[in-house]
């Protein structure tokens, strides 16, 4: 079929999106830098302190009909959202802080800004988490479940997730607690009958993401991953999202390096100018950096971070362009810096007849600033898929990919990193779900 700029395909998912009415509960795994500047931003913009910047759900307009119409309304009011007012915050950790101490331990945000919202931050504390320090090398703490194994530890934290749907209307779960070491897919993970047994034998490659998620997943709650760990991607996961209709998104929030990365390469490529190398390099000064310092759990973010390249480049297609392309990824702890991370890249390009030339990026950025207002929408998004009598049920939200550095798809499908082919998406998978016409930037019918 054709289909023009305007919108000459409608979508077809149009079965009603129900109704976003009552209380959102976010359950987010690991209250640190990422989680605190979540909920600490998420009251100050509702207490009219500041704006929310970076957030598509908040800020974005979606373009409806053609050029001409001047339709763009806030994706807000376009599909239906939970309101910021209606965002409830709990969480687990393995720390017992509650959320103004973690956020003043994290030193994201200004101390002004954390003593304003003490009164609220406070009454968010942390449940006792899932953890085993073999899976974070760099971490101990006190506030962890017990349980006679791993099946027992995901029937607690059922409960936990039964117990905050009483006081709230829908769930969803978001995992930003830290970084776990490189597991690879083993047999355990190819049905979720094989998956119920690991965890009943504790099989080590069950890691604790693995039974938060299987938890929310079985609670028919969705599950977004904002961390690289092996979580959701994987078959008895994908299984359990279509069977409870909980959907899933992962890996890993595409904040910094990565994001400029989606946006360089895909211009580098339109343009048919080659790449010989890429050089990026971190310092990083918080406690994501100092779990990252561990050579296990660095593999993890490594493997995430390096994908987005050769999957953009497509070295086969273009040999001549990309096939001998060297890319090397280093995080370094540096605790001077904190939050504040420095990255460098240097690109190696070529041109015309081979003409060498070079690129340099320095993003001096602040990492829990760029995370916050992705992992909102996220949960936003994934809450509105659950909602979504063509999406609920799918498994894997790919259309949630624009803000991940690792995207989730069905299986067989490689996937899509181009930031702009992401943001299109995403925007046509919101058209699609509220029946409206799609588009495509093909645009011949101004010339008609
Ligand atoms: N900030 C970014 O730009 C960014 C980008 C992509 C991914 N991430 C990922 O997001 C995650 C969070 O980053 P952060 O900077 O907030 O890190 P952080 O170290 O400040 O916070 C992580 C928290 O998770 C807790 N935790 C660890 N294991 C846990 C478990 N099993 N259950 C419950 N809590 C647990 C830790 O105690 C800590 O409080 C990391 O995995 C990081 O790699 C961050």
């Amino acid at each position: 079929m054709a289909i023009e700029e305007q919108g000459g395909l409608k979508g077809s998912g149009t079965s009603k999106v129900e109704p976003a009415t009552g209380k959102l509960g976010v359950m987010v795994v690991g209250l640190g830098a990422v989680s605190t500047t979540l909920i600490a931003g998420v009251e100050a913009v509702r207490r009219g302190l500041a704006k929310p910047i970076g957030s598509l759900t908040q800020m974005g307009t979606i373009r409806l009909g053609k050029r001409t119409d001047n339709t763009s309304p806030k994706i807000k009011d376009f599909v239906p959202l939970a309101d910021l007012n209606d965002v409830v915050f709990t969480g687990w950790d393995i720390f017992e802080d509650n959320v103004y101490q973690a956020a003043s331990h994290a030193k994201v945000l200004e101390k002004d800004l954390v003593e304003q919202l003490k009164p609220y931050l406070e009454t968010i504390k942390p449940l006792p988490a899932v953890f085993d320090q073999y899976y974070v090398k760099r971490l101990t703490g006190t506030n962890v479940k017990k349980g006679k194994n791993k099946r027992d530890l995901a029937e607690q934290v059922r409960a936990d997730i039964r117990a905050f749907k009483k006081t709230v209307d829908r769930v969803v779960v978001i995992w930003a607690a830290s970084t776990e070491i490189f597991i690879k897919q083993t047999a355990v993970h190819q049905s979720i009958e094989a998956f119920e047994a690991g965890l009943e034998n504790n099989d080590i490659a069950i890691a604790p993401s693995q039974i938060y998620a299987y938890a929310a997943l079985t609670e028919g709650v969705p599950f977004a991953n904002g961390a690289p760990n092996l979580t959701v991607d994987f078959p008895a996961m994908v299984e359990l999202s279509k069977k409870h209709a909980a959907p899933i998104c992962g890996r890993d929030f595409k904040t910094g390096q990565t994001f400029m990365k989606t946006v360089l390469a895909p211009a580098f490529k339109a343009r048919m100018l080659g790449v010989s190398g890429w050089f990026s390099t971190n310092i990083l000064g918080n406690r994501d950096g100092e779990v990252l310092d561990d050579p296990e759990s660095f593999k993890t973010k490594e493997e995430s971070k390096l994908g987005s390249l050769d999957y953009i480049f497509q070295p086969d297609l273009y040999p001549d362009l990309y096939k001998n392309l060297y890319h090397k990824i280093r995080i370094n702890y540096y605790p001077p810096r904190g939050d504040d991370k420095e990255a460098w890249d240097n690109i190696d390009i070529f041109g015309w007849l081979g003409y060498p030339m070079q690129i340099k990026v320095n993003f001096l950025c602040r990492d829990s600033i760029l995370a916050a207002p992705i992992a909102l929408d996220l949960v936003l998004f994934m809450d509105l898929a659950k909602r979504t009598p063509s999406l609920r049920s799918i498994g894997v939200q790919e259309w949630l990919s624009f803000y991940l550095k690792s995207p989730q798809t069905a299986e067989g499908l490689y996937p899509e990193h181009d930031l702009f082919i992401q943001s299109m998406k995403l925007k046509n998978t919101l058209r699609h779900i509220m029946g409206a016409g799609l588009i495509t930037h093909l645009g011949l019918e101004y010339y008609d």
